[in-house]
Parts: C-alpha cells; structure tokens; sequence
C-alpha cells in the first residue's frame, strides 16, 4: 500500500480522476467500482471534464456503485443512486448498461448481491476500485466488525453511518440496512484507491493507516492490498506524515 499526500481537496480529486482516466486509455473495457459521496464528488466532474477534453472513449467501461441505502428511493436525493445519475451516468456520457447499481428496493436482496457478484466475475474482476472512507473506517457499508472476506451482502448500518449518513438528505430520514461490495472484492481488485480530505478525518485515517489491521477498523485491510493507494489531502494526513 503507498500513500500520496496532496494539497487539497482539489488536487487529490485531479489525480484521482487521471488515474481513472488513465485506466480507461489503457484498457477501455476496464471494470471499476465506485464509492458516492462527498469525496469523489469533484473527482467525477474533473472525469467528465476531461473526457470531453481529450475525447476519451468510456464506450466499454462497466461502472459498478459500491453500494446504496436500502429502502431508500433512486429518486432521492440523499440515494446512492442519485449521485451516479448526476454524477457520473450523464456526465461521463455513459448509456444505461454500462452502470450496474444495486436495486434498493430489491425483493431478494441476497439475490441481488449474488447478481452483483456474478457479474463482476464474469466481467474479470474489478480493474479499479475507487473508495471513501466512514468516520467509523467502513468501505462501502462494510461496518467495522465484519469479517474480511465477504463478498456482497447486506449489511445492519452502525450507529455513526445512521447518524452522519443523515448529512446526504434534505430531510432526517431513517436509514437502518445497506447493500455493499465486500472487501474481498476489494482485495481482489487489481488496483484499490482509497480518497480522503478533510480535518474529519484526520482521526480515522491515522487508525486505519498506523493502528493495528483488524475487522474492527474496516479500512485497515487495504494494507494487505499489494497493489493500493491511499490518496489524502494535507488535513486528513496531519496525523500520518
Ligand atoms: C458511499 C460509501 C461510503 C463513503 C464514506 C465516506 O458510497 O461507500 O463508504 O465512501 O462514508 O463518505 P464521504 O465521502 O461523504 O465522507
């Protein structure tokens, strides 16, 4: 695992969206995983920015959302949903069956993860897998204390992502399930990016960076990734350097 310190919020979102964009010219039917959120926010608009600047072809680029709120409508705002349409989808000028998402409302979601997975194998794997980081160190919603080695399934939220998953909603709303990739996708991917920014975060980068590797601190496996980069911009590394 290497870590790359940035300035700013701005520049580790600029050298975020060049290495996705770099995958793609190297090989343009790449597979990758995206988490939503605040972090990769501008990252996704520079992308798109730049595939209009370069004219880089995302024609055979198979886009998979890292995961979503359960129960929670794709019209809603505060939906992981809502942020790949209008972050990603149009942006990156993407047609409908090159995003894979998963289905919220899902009568089966054990069904659903299975499809997820199924089609991620069947594509090769994930080439690039882009993540956040929760306040409580979770990748995706794989909250702390599940094992490594799950692939999708559903997931009970902890208390910290029901309470500060609230700030993605106009209104409180109550969020008590999620559906996720796991983290032995994560350790397969050929490649893993894990972005953080911001003061927040200073606390829970430094646990999952120096602290021991353990389920309890789920971003902390990615250093038994060879081939991962943690990029953080100067506040959330101040503990780090
Ligand atoms: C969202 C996701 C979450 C976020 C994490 C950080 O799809 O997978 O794990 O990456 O909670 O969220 P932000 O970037 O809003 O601080």
């Amino acid at each position: 695992m290497k870590i790359e310190i940035l300035d700013d919020h701005e520049t580790l979102s600029q050298q975020a969206a060049g290495r996705i964009v770099g995958q793609v010219r190297a090989q343009p039917a790449s597979v990758i995983c995206c988490a939503s959120g605040d972090t990769p926010r501008r990252m996704c608009r520079i992308v798109a920015d730049e595939i209009a600047r370069q004219h880089v072809d995302f024609g055979r680029v198979a886009l998979i959302g890292l995961d979503e709120w359960l129960g929670i409508d794709p019209s809603n705002e505060g939906s992981c949903h809502y942020f790949f349409r209008n972050e990603v989808l149009h942006p990156w000028k993407l047609r409908e069956d090159q995003i894979h998402l998963f289905d919220a409302f899902a009568h089966d979601p054990l069904v659903e993860c299975r499809k997820m997975d199924q089609l991620i194998r069947e594509r090769g794997g994930l080439d690039l897998m882009i993540v956040g980081i929760g306040m409580n160190g979770h990748i995706g919603f794989n909250e702390p204390g599940q094992p490594f080695d799950l692939y999708s399934h559903v997931a009970d939220l902890d208390k910290t992502t029901r309470s500060v998953g609230q700030k993605y909603f106009k209104e409180k709303t109550v969020l008590t399930q999620g559906i996720t990739l796991g983290l032995q996708h994560l350790l397969e991917a050929k490649e893993v990016i894990l972005m953080a920014s911001g003061s927040a975060k200073v606390d829970v980068v430094a646990r999952a960076l120096t602290g021991p590797v353990t389920e309890q601190m789920p971003a902390s496996v990615l250093r038994r990734h060879a081939n991962a980069t943690v990029m953080l911009d100067k506040e959330a590394a101040a503990r780090v350097l």
